[in-house]
């Protein structure tokens, strides 16, 4: 395999992550240049081995000699910088950070750089990286094997540690459209089929700081998508005892779960008591696999012209359903969805 020659945007919280995993293959990535507006950030990309960093992605984009580009940039960024590289005169496969845009209500940037994929023949990808990790993997391909018989139910609950700061969410989205927008991608895959109807009940239970940018913390979903079947999600922005991710499909021959993971096996008893370690603490620990994974993909779909893991409509689709999820919570009834593209 020849080495793909990639940029990165953004180097916060997950950008770095993506930037540490490019740098650690050698083999497979040419690491050429890094782009954020943190000085620390940049320095922290040359230390990992990146050999140009910019402030003004345009300029890296115009200046350097890249095939592939990660986005990991705030979600409301997305649009326009996947516009950018995508009517740009060399051609640039993507992966982009989940979700296209925080709008998901108004459509028309998230198609437009659907149109401009189209056009341009590159690779897009998106960062929907539960579909990578080894456990979700296995359960999906038990399902495809067909060990559960049909599935007929979905039940998902997603809860982070603790509420993140009011200032990120005003740049990645609320809960629905940042949070849960993973479980709306893991439902439709796992059941194999659209979501047809949504209803929700959500609120404030936690933090009434929320309100000042009109997000919730606590969230029940009820699905049903359109082969029939039914889903269930929970969400809460505050578990106290870790990040608290686990999935069930129920089917005609059986049930699949898929249970935390932690660091430990080790479990303690004593007269009064017995404990077990906590799920790990947050979505770094619990996923560094599966952003491993779903970057070599990325890459493998790049260099051997494979498809990609999850694509531009999985993530168009999981935001009709985001979209429709804010809509059912403001008017207290069940929404359909559109899942025509
Ligand atoms: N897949 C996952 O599990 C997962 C987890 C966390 C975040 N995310 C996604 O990753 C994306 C980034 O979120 P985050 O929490 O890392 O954000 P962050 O605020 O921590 O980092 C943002 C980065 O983008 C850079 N940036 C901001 N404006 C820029 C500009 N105009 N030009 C160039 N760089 C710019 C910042 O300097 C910073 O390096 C979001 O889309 C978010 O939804 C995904």
């Amino acid at each position: 395999m020849s080495k793909l020659k990639m940029g990165i945007i953004g180097l916060g919280r997950m950008g770095m992550e993506h930037a540490k995993h490019l740098a650690s293959m050698p083999g497979k990535v040419d690491a050429l240049c890094a782009c954020a507006l943190d000085d620390e950030q940049l320095a922290i990309a040359q230390e990992l081995g990146f050999k140009t960093t910019y402030k003004d992605y345009k300029k890296m984009l115009d200046q350097e000699d890249i095939e592939a580009i990660v986005v990991a940039s705030p979600t409301d960024l997305h649009p326009e910088m996947c516009e950018y590289i995508l009517k740009h005169p060399k051609k640039i496969h993507i992966f982009c950070e989940k979700p296209l845009d925080t709008n998901v209500e108004d459509e028309t940037a998230s198609l437009q750089v659907y149109h401009l994929v189209k056009e341009a023949g590159v690779k897009f990808q998106i960062g929907f990286n539960r579909r990578m990790d080894k456990q979700y993997r296995n359960a999906y391909e038990q399902i495809q094997a067909g060990n559960i018989g049909t599935p007929q139910i979905v039940k998902i609950t997603s809860r982070d540690p603790f509420v993140i700061p009011i200032d990120l969410i005003k740049r990645i989205g609320g809960l629905l459209v940042d949070f849960t927008m993973h479980d709306f991608d893991m439902a439709r895959y796992m059941m194999g089929s659209n979501i047809k109807e949504i209803y929700a009940k959500g609120g404030i239970l936690i933090e009434p700081e929320l309100a000042t940018v009109n997000d919730i913390d606590t969230l029940a979903l009820v699905l049903e998508f359109e082969n029939g079947t039914f889903g269930l999600i929970d969400n809460s922005r505050q578990a106290v005892y870790g990040y608290d991710v686990r999935v069930e499909v129920f089917g005609s021959e059986g049930m699949l779960k898929i249970e935390n993971v932690n660091d430990s096996t080790v479990e303690y008893y004593n007269k009064t008591n017995e404990s077990q370690k906590n799920p790990l603490p947050i979505f770094m620990d619990r996923y560094e696999g599966a952003y491993i994974s779903e970057m070599e993909r990325f890459i493998s779909s790049v260099v051997n012209d494979t498809p990609v893991v999850c694509s531009i409509e999985d993530v168009i689709l999981a935001q009709r359903a985001a979209a429709a999820g804010l809509e059912s919570l403001l008017t207290g009834k069940p929404v359909t969805i559109d899942n025509q593209l």
